[in-house]
């Protein structure tokens, strides 16, 4: 049996994984820089007087098979629109996943209202329908699930519990990107589908986000939160309280050059992502995402939930053993469910106040975050090895990693 590099053997791999423009591996050419150079020469550089933005916004909507697209700086902006839009405001809580980004949690705080964690499934790390059903408060205005990793949340049962107690579903899809769900795509099924542009996500202006809606009135809405509130149509009016979230040309440009990219990028991506979970579903121990009738995910990264007791080694030990074989990752992905961060368990919002998760009339009790509130998101994530995922690898690369993965395998399981 080879020995691990980690215990003296000989790596898998030394060549470093592909990337493209050196370290951002992402697919950024002569079209982005064609777009930005025209920016720049006609001095537009604010989407008010430039069209690229407007016409990122037209293509990604089209693309998207829905009536509006509005863009923004971020994800986060993008999550803070839709909360906007469909007016969570203070004495409201927000249905969420525990294990995201803190980009989904933020804009909740930030429009007075309270984040409750739903748990998760453990074999996709996304909230439960069952344990969303068991949060809902006389309090609750939405529901934010959160595609992780590109794997689709089961929506059917969101949308019904959605629909049977009047609530809004707002979906966080900045890992998702053409990821389906029984014919369609994540971002289309909710009220509202949220997107992030940011550098590693599967394309990318630097940072940028996107907002997309049906609804021709949350549309109004959200575009009028992204612009200060402003009716550009009336002279000097603010008919709502709103942010400066309007994304730039400059970035307009890139994601509008990015956009043709983005189904290739996908497919590519759950092509290896494929091959490499016909690998490891052979290794005990390992879980990758599990493979769902109708559901397709779009990797943003590729997860394996590690059963560490089966091996006897710590997360660390396993990720590192991992990682001297040649293959990047990373152990416990945000490392504790979002709730055990400092701004919500210690409370540390708007200063003293600690509103809205305490001193908050509207809402009129303290909210309390501890561990234990969502058993099985803490457990996952301290059995988690994220594997970075790139449309540039090529199936050798990916066959490295299986490879890898299989030699630590084997050890731990012959030295348990
Ligand atoms: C699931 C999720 N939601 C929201 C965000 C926030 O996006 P951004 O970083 O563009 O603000 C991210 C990105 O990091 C994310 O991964």
């Amino acid at each position: 049996m080879p020995l691990p590099a980690k215990y003296g053997g000989k790596p898998v791999r030394t060549k470093p994984f592909p990337t493209v423009n050196d370290i951002s591996g992402r697919a950024i050419g002569d079209a982005e820089i064609k777009e930005v150079l025209e920016v720049l020469k006609s001095g537009k550089l604010n989407r008010v007087y430039g069209d690229k933005v407007r016409s990122f916004e037209a293509k990604f909507a089209e693309f998207m098979g829905v009536k509006h697209a509005i863009a923004s700086t971020s994800g986060t902006a993008a999550i803070h629109i839709a909360l906007g839009a469909i007016g969570v405001s203070p004495g409201h809580d927000v249905i969420t996943a525990p294990i995201t980004d803190m980009g989904t949690i933020i804009p909740i705080l930030f429009q007075g209202a309270i984040p409750l964690f739903a748990d998760v499934t453990e074999d996709t790390f996304n909230i439960d329908p069952r344990y969303v059903e068991k949060r809902i408060t006389n309090k609750t205005h939405a529901i934010v699930p959160v595609h992780l990793f590109g794997m689709p949340v089961d929506m059917d049962p969101i949308m019904e519990i959605a629909e049977k107690y009047g609530l809004y579903v707002i979906e966080d899809c900045a890992q998702a990107y053409l990821a389906e769900y029984k014919g369609k795509v994540v971002g289309t099924i909710g009220h509202m589908g949220c997107f992030s542009l940011q550098q590693s996500k599967h394309i990318t202006a630097g940072d940028g986000g996107v907002t997309i809606t049906n609804d021709d009135e949350l549309a109004r809405r959200a575009a009028l939160f992204a612009d200060k509130g402003w009716d550009r149509k009336r002279g000097r009016e603010y008919v709502m309280l709103g942010l400066n979230y309007r994304m730039t040309e400059l970035q307009g440009a890139v994601a509008l050059a990015q956009l043709p990219k983005l189904k290739w990028i996908v497919e590519k991506r759950r092509k290896l992502a494929e091959r490499l979970t016909e690998q490891i579903e052979e290794l005990e121990g390992l879980n990758p995402l599990p493979r769902i009738r109708g559901v397709k995910p779009s990797y943003w990264q590729y997860p394996i939930r590690v059963e560490l007791d089966r091996f006897k080694v710590t997360l660390d030990e396993f990720a590192e053993a991992l990682k001297a074989e040649g293959i990047p990752c990373g152990a416990g992905y945000i490392g504790e469910p979002l709730y055990l961060k400092k701004p919500l368990k210690e409370r540390k919002t708007f200063m003293k106040t600690s509103f809205p998760l305490a001193n908050n009339p509207f809402y009129g009790r303290n909210v309390e975050y501890y561990e234990g509130l969502c058993p099985t998101a803490e457990r996952v994530l301290r059995q988690l090895v994220v594997i970075p995922w790139n449309e540039f690898y090529t199936k050798d690369d990916v066959d490295d990693i299986a490879e890898a993965l299989r030699k630590i395998v084997n050890y731990y399981t012959s030295h348990r």
